[in-house]
């Protein structure tokens, strides 16, 4: 696949032509990514030299008018937001006319706009789609797991492309969120069994409703289960029971509170299995606050793990901010 940066994330962009643009605008709108992130200069370029509407019709058969909008749509005030921008590109262009921009728009216009939730749809190398229903506000219900964070596209990305370490394994991610991680990996690695968890209610509410959403509740390999399983509670029993040989963590380190006792279920993790085959345990974080990440390296250290930081994804697949700092490491005792 090729790669489908965005204007301000990533650069240089290898957007190279009229497919490349279809498929940006495409993969950015199904995933609410900001507008200013969509590949406007290079619908801009296109458009300047070719008069017909063609590519905005196309742009908009891809979005607002494709089936996958009718059955998981953004929110109404995205589309609005979205429409509106195109069609002042389409305006600024003086292409031929469109009607069916206009229509688009009417049909948004009327349409409620009054919702907490969207959904939201992270397109796959295959062309299917992972469809959840998330909160619009990053923090809601006092918990930050109603959304999907970057660190989640980011180690879903780099799983497509080390696919061995989950293939016919067992695999445990703690604090799943909306479980964008766990569905990409259960499509794509084929690992036997997963094991979502998180703590919160309401997230493992809706993290059960997505992962049956999207179709792995029903079937039978890999098997899928959601737990309850709280960082300062969860037993070497439990951990021993689920027999995990990879583990994943995306976006947890975030609160000086909650560190410690992150850092004590990753050593129990460790250190209950079998010293010959322990398992691989990856934590992806965002650094925004370097002196929380660093006293979650210290409090590692100070528990006897040691880790590796890792190359990130090489694949560009997923929308996200790939300027921020993000980092992947790998623990080990
Ligand atoms: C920033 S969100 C990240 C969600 C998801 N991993 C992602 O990257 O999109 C942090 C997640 O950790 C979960 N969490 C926080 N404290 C926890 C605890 N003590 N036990 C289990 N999960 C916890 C939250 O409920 C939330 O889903």
């Amino acid at each position: 696949m090729s790669s489908l940066h965005s204007d301000d994330q990533s650069k240089p962009c290898s957007m190279r032509n009229r497919t490349d643009i279809l498929h940006g605008f495409q993969v950015a709108f199904f995933a609410m990514s900001r507008l200013p992130t969509f590949p406007w200069t290079f619908l801009d370029r296109e458009i300047e030299s070719d008069k017909s509407s063609e590519l905005i019709s196309d742009i908009l058969k891809q979005t607002c008018l494709h089936p996958l909008c009718k059955k998981h749509p953004p929110t109404v005030k995205y589309r609005r937001l979205f429409l509106t921008e195109l069609i002042k590109k389409h305006e600024a262009a003086e292409s031929e006319p469109l009607d069916e921009l206009y229509d688009a728009l009417g049909d948004v216009l009327g349409t409620d706009e009054g919702t907490e939730e969207c959904y939201k749809s992270y397109l796959l190398p295959c062309g299917d789609a992972i469809s959840l229903l998330e909160n619009v506000a990053v923090i809601s219900e006092g918990t930050t797991g109603l959304v999907t964070w970057d660190a989640a596209l980011y180690l879903a990305e780099w799983a497509l492309d080390n696919q061995q370490l989950f293939n016919s394994r067992t695999v445990l991610e703690l604090g799943s969120g909306m479980g964008l991680t766990g569905i990409a990996v259960c499509r794509t690695c084929g690992p036997s069994r997963y094991v979502f968890s998180d703590s919160h209610p309401s997230v493992l509410q809706r993290l059960r409703d997505n992962v049956q959403l999207n179709g792995l509740a029903s079937q039978t390999s890999p098997s899928v289960c959601v737990e309850d399983l709280d960082w300062a509670t969860a037993t070497e029993e439990q951990l021993r029971e689920i027999g995990a040989n990879t583990v994943i963590a995306t976006d947890v380190v975030y609160d000086p509170d909650i560190i410690g006792c992150l850092v004590k279920l990753l050593s129990k993790i460790l250190r209950c299995s079998s010293p010959e085959s322990p398992p691989d345990v990856f934590v992806t974080s965002t650094i925004r606050n370097p002196d929380t990440y660093n006293c979650f390296k210290h409090q590692l250290e100070n528990m006897g793990i040691h880790y590796d930081v890792l190359t990130g994804p090489v694949s560009h697949v997923f929308p996200y901010n790939r300027v921020s700092a993000l980092e992947m490491i790998k623990l080990y005792i």
